[in-house]
């Protein structure tokens, strides 16, 4: 046991009651510390850094707002529709927990995206940060398994039949899918066995993984130091500190920045009550208008969409045709054909690219283009992890990249959201066709990165941060 620290008879209550404490959990005070008080971070944050602990906000807001509405709601499939809606009309300010929930959902997401472009503008992926990055992506992945299932919840027709078609994808893998979608409906088609895992999963498992990630992420971050807007380090062997060893281009993360974020917090609540009080379905965007009809199994509507912030990737799924999979066949053999010819491989590792190539280019003709459109989508999210390794730019931030890096950034953006704009309309040829260009620029935006980040004149990087004190 340590030492107990004495304090002198004449401190305030204050300071005693403090002492008492610390006396008995030490651990408290040095996480306070290491985490708050002497967490130093660069002087040069700007907006881009208000989403971190926005994101960490809209957590709190959903978990509870997610507590009291299981307080009402029941997960069983010929009550949950009629319990939502008497959240809605009969449960005193009912109303007000689920928009600010289902408002939450989307917020979750717009404020994930901007966080993670921020990341991508500034390099935040790159050594020493990798697994910041890899937690966060692991983090985005978990929060649509949270939203896909939470969206079955209020069992409308939306939740239903884009629970169905989601879950029926499975079923196009080989071999394992079919008894993998049953495994995950736990019935043939979407049901009361599916609502209840769902539920079981949405209210408890996936929150706790959630959770835990990002405890995971903030530690990784703190343990090696924030990155800001200049890519440049605060805290490595170079950077300059004063006498007790503290970086000068950092200031302590509390009261600095504690006082900063409620500056992003207060402008976000504005934005998030505006949409609650005012646009609570956002133009059937943040609630969908065929989710307030009760699921029924036997009415397929005609046109099912998933929410926002699913459909670029739902566009990416949507456009793996048949014909769609004859362009991808050509991708894969001129990539392998650059391998054989430009790559200093010896002939065994060369030989082993060829089998690999003709085996991949066989399986792509014969397998189901809707199976490989599920592997489009999927490693369309996957491809985010391994950023840190596509990244070959001398430089992090984007503030020392060539000028026209800027508009490959711009059109990445571009393309997003004109697939996730593609996403919620119904199929149509020319979208079709739109979707499956954009897919191949989203997949050679990160692609040929380890080609297109180092060409260029890139600006030279300050050793200090750039600052000017407001
Ligand atoms: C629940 C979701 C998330 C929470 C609560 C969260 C929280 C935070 C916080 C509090 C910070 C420090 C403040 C800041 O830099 O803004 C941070 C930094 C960071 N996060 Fe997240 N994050 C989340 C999701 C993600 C995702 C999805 C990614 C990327 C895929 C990501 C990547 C990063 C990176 C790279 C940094 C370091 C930024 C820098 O130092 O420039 N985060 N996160």
């Amino acid at each position: 046991m340590a030492e107990f620290k004495e304090i002198s008879p004449n401190a305030t209550m204050g300071q005693k009651l403090a002492n008492w404490f610390d006396n008995r959990y030490p651990s408290a005070g040095l996480f306070y510390k290491a985490h708050l008080s002497e967490y130093y971070a660069p002087k040069n944050f700007n907006f881009w850094y208000f989403f971190g602990s926005l994101a960490l906000l809209v957590l709190v807001i959903q978990i509870v707002t997610g507590i009291f509405l299981v307080m009402h709601y029941k997960p069983d499939a010929s009550t949950a529709f009629a319990s939502v809606e008497y959240i809605m009309r009969d449960v005193p300010w009912g109303w007000l927990v689920r928009y600010m929930h289902s408002t939450g959902a989307s917020a979750f997401f717009i404020v994930v995206y901007l966080h993670m472009f921020k990341a991508l503008m500034y390099g935040s992926y790159r050594k020493p940060r990798e697994l910041v990055w890899i937690f966060g992506c692991a983090i985005f992945l978990t929060l649509m398994a949270e939203a896909f299932m939470g969206y079955l919840l209020p069992w409308g027709q939306m939740s239903y039949w884009g629970a169905q078609v989601i879950v029926n994808l499975f079923s196009a893998i080989p071999f394992i899918g079919p008894d993998l979608a049953l495994l995950i409906r736990g019935d043939y088609v979407v049901s009361d066995a599916t609502l209840n895992r769902f539920f079981s999963f949405h209210v408890i498992a996936v929150p706790l993984v959630l959770l835990g990630l990002v405890v995971a992420h903030i530690l990784a971050l703190h343990d090696v130091g924030s990155n800001n807007p200049d890519g440049v380090e605060i805290k490595g062997p170079q950077a300059p500190r004063d006498a007790s060893g503290r970086p000068v281009d950092g200031i302590p993360f509390h009261p600095y920045y504690t006082v900063h974020d409620i500056m992003g917090v207060s402008v976000f609540l504005m934005i998030f009550s505006a949409v609650i009080f005012f646009a609570p379905e956002f133009g059937g965007y943040f609630l969908e208008y065929n989710n307030f009809i009760p699921a029924d199994p036997l009415k397929t509507p005609p046109h099912i969409a998933p929410v926002w912030y699913f459909t670029p990737y739902y566009s990416m799924l949507r456009a793996i045709t048949t014909d769609m999979m004859y362009v991808l066949v050509l991708f894969v053999a001129l990539a392998a054909a650059f391998v054989l010819l430009r790559s200093r491989m010896g002939m065994i590792g060369k030989a082993v690219a060829l089998v690999a190539a003709a085996l991949g280019i066989l399986l792509m003709l014969v397998l189901d283009p809707k199976f490989w459109g599920v592997v489009v989508m999927g490693a369309a999210v996957i491809i985010l992890f391994f950023l840190p390794w596509l990244d070959n730019s001398p430089v992090k931030s984007i503030r020392y990249r060539p000028g026209w890096h800027k508009w490959v950034y711009a059109a990445f953006v571009a393309v997003f959201l004109v697939l996730g704009y593609l996403g919620v309309q119904p199929p149509s040829e020319v979208g079709q066709l739109v979707s499956q260009i954009g897919t191949v620029l989203y997949f050679g935006f990160f692609l040929l990165m380890p080609w297109w980040s180092r060409l260029g004149e890139f600006k030279p990087v300050p050793d200090r941060i750039t600052f000017a004190a407001h």
